[in-house]
């Protein structure tokens, strides 16, 4: 879809990744809805705030209403608790599946008519290398991000004859405050990703696979032994 043209809603779009995407698509023409849990925290010029929880159904409805002229739907908002599925708190494994699945599912659901209405566009869903390596430490993250992956694929079938082209992408650690403990040398740029999802979705990619670590373990999948099997 062509971006100069598009009417976008960005969640989690006051900080990280998010904030760099609603100012990308500002400055490719795209009218830019960014969605927040606290309005006042959007601070993009050129953006109009949106109140949206991704967790809060009522709020997604809202936004929905709201943006009524969206053509573009970017699923960004996502937590991770570090909780581990075993001996995690069960309350921080359901918490990361509410935001980083049921979230962008529910967005979707309401956001799709939107879609559809304005004569059809996109979504972009933003998943994880996550979604597809699943070691212990990280392992309800990684569940919901590989929940959010498959959610990518059969939405993607779902939503095609409705005009609606869906996109996932994929990267290891960005500098984003979510990595802030992961060393500078293993991290990716957040504007760089950002930038990648521009080229994605204005070529309709079903894939995005926005770093080398991405890459890699999307190639391992195919293994015997995958990355954290052995
Ligand atoms: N950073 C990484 O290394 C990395 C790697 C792979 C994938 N990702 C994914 O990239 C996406 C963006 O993350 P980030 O790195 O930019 O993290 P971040 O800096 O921690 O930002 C997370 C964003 O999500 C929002 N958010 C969280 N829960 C929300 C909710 N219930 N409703 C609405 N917004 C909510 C936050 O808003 P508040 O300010 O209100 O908390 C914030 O804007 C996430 O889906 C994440 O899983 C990140």
């Amino acid at each position: 879809m062509e971006l100069k043209n598009a009417v976008a809603v960005v969640t989690g779009a006051n900080r990280g990744l998010g904030r760099h995407l609603a100012a990308q698509l500002v400055g490719r023409g795209a009218k830019v809805y960014g969605a927040a849990r606290r309005l006042e925290t959007v601070d993009v010029p050129g953006v109009i705030p949106l109140r949206l929880d991704v967790t809060d159904e009522g709020s997604i409805r809202e936004a929905a209403r709201v943006a009524s002229d969206a053509t573009l739907l970017i699923n960004n908002a996502g937590i991770s608790t570090g909780a581990t599925l075993i001996g995690g708190d069960v309350v921080d494994v359901r918490r990361e599946m509410e935001t980083n699945f049921f979230g962008p599912l529910a967005a979707t659901r309401a956001f799709a008519p939107v879609i559809e209405g304005n004569g059809g566009g996109a979504v972009l869903n933003v998943l994880s290398a996550l979604s597809w390596f699943h070691p212990a430490d990280l392992g309800s993250y990684a569940a919901s991000k590989a929940a959010a992956w498959a959610l990518s694929d059969a939405s993607r079938e779902e939503l095609a004859p409705r005009g609606i082209t869906v996109s996932a992408l994929h990267v290891g650690y960005m500098d984003t405050d979510m990595a802030a403990a992961v060393p500078a040398d293993q991290k990716v740029a957040a504007a760089d990703v950002a930038a990648q999802a521009m080229y994605g979705i204005e070529a309709g990619l079903p894939e995005i696979l926005a770093d080398e670590t991405s890459r890699y373990v999307k190639q391992s999948l195919s293994a015997a032994h995958r990355p954290n099997a052995d």
